[in-house]
């Protein structure tokens, strides 16, 4: 089976999607050219066809020594230099993995400024062998700064400076930003953020995939489907074999008809954070100049039970985007049961994903019998393999719907206002 299937025709007539074949194809042209806006940061086109063999047994090794000597490895970072090692990391994992005792342990600070997020995980960490990863490209944002200052003290004040050292590494700039002179300082292993590959398009640099071998995340397999997705979505492909122009063309297509919100759904509770990388990545890219789709998500059959009302009859500016994942891991039927009294006797035997596969069809013969357009793209399986390749398919897709829309999509200019109140607030010394 193909890497993703896409479908739009429940969400475009093919008519529109043939008419907007010309802008689209300008609009890839000039990223692949590379004569758009933005054009600095488009390290991650080729991204997965130039990581070598060599560089990903070196991020091995690394997470290897980590995994050695540590039970719980703490990843530092927030928005690009967070979600996508999170995302696929929950795709991946036992839905129970941390409550088993899996080891290492995985988990995530930086990404907030809770003083109770940050005491709950110290007081965890407090008497285990613990190791970090800070993630910054800048080097120099606040959430990040303030958790590795907090956990890099109580991890000295447990080993030492010098087995400390030897258990963080350090994920930013080649050569500026607050982290980096401290990581020379200090002597930390290091990986670079390449200059040219902004945060939310950073997951196959180490950024994505030295936590994810940390946690035992098949990383070739990931880089192998991103690669051979490349290769799909490459300029040269035709325009309808072409899954990620075509989604930015219908995507955009209907924020001209109206639809000024796009829902992500799953049917399937590991794709949470898939879906809070994509709002990310679509939301910072395309959300400027006062234009762009609102990106927001929903996990079904949950929130058929909370936001399935609003989408099924509230204000008609949305459209939903469906990722289905064909098959589970998992093989489990419904039992038969003597008594019936729960009135489930006609579904024994049958699969519990047969159930949610007619669950998701219900849901998309209602929502666009209720004015929701439907795109679909549905995936084999979740595995490292199909998630390298619908990573890289929705950023490609990302890249051309921006040109699409007509904004660069490759800056955020406007996540600096809090910051600059912020400083304020707090009487950030000026530099
Ligand atoms: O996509 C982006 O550029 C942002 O989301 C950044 O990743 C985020 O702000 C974190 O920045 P940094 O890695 O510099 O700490």
């Amino acid at each position: 089976m193909k890497i993703i299937n896409l479908n739009t025709i429940n969400a475009v007539a093919p008519d529109r999607i043939a008419a907007g074949e010309e802008a689209a194809q300008k609009a890839h042209q000039l990223l692949a050219s590379g004569n758009g806006k933005g054009a600095d940061f488009l390290g991650w086109l080729h991204l997965p066809s130039s990581i070598t063999a060599d560089f990903l047994k070196d991020i091995r090794n690394t997470a290897a020594a980590l995994r050695s000597s540590c039970e719980v490895v703490v990843v530092i970072g927030i928005g690009g230099s967070y979600l996508g090692a999170k995302a696929i990391l929950e795709a991946l994992s036992g839905s129970f993995d941390q409550i088993s005792g899996v080891k290492p342990l995985v988990l995530f600070a930086g990404h907030n400024i809770s003083e109770d997020y940050l005491s709950e995980l110290s007081n965890f960490l407090s008497g285990k062998q613990f190791g970090l990863i800070n993630i910054s490209k800048s080097g120099t944002t606040t959430e990040p700064a303030l958790a590795f200052r907090i956990l890099k003290k109580q991890l000295e004040a447990a080993t030492g400076k010098t087995e400390a050292a030897k258990r963080i590494v350090a994920v930013t700039d080649a050569a500026r930003g607050a982290l980096r002179t401290l990581a020379d300082k200090e002597g930390y292993k290091t990986y670079v953020i390449p200059d040219n590959v902004g945060g939310r398009f950073s997951v196959l640099t180490p950024v994505g995939l030295l936590p994810l071998a940390v946690a035992g995340i098949d990383i070739e397999k990931l880089v192998a489907g991103a690669a051979d997705m490349e290769r799909i979505t490459d300029v040269s492909a035709n325009y309808l074999d072409n899954p990620a122009i075509i989604y930015a063309v219908a995507r955009n297509e209907l924020y001209r008809q109206g639809k000024k919100i796009e829902i992500l759904a799953n049917f399937n509770p590991k794709l949470h954070y898939i879906a809070e990388w994509w709002k990310q990545l679509y939301g910072e890219s395309e959300g400027k100049e006062h234009k762009g789709l609102f990106t927001a998500s929903v996990d079904f059959t949950t929130d058929l039970h909370s936001m399935g009302q609003w989408i099924q009859q509230g204000e008609r500016s949305i459209f939903e985007t469906v990722i289905s994942v064909e098959s589970p891991k998992y093989h489990l039927e419904v039992p038969a049961d003597a008594e019936d009294l729960d009135g489930l006797n006609y579904l024994a035997g049958k699969r519990v994903d047969f159930v949610n596969k007619m669950a998701e069809k219900g849901t998309q013969m209602a929502h666009v019998d209720g004015g929701v357009p439907n795109i679909r793209i549905e995936i084999p399986e979740l595995s490292e393999y199909y998630l390298g390749g619908l990573f890289y398919f929705f950023e490609r897709a990302c890249g051309i719907s921006g040109y699409i829309l007509g904004v660069n999509p490759f800056d955020q200019p406007g996540v600096e206002a809090y910051k600059k109140n912020m400083f304020a607030l707090l009487g950030k010394p000026a530099k």
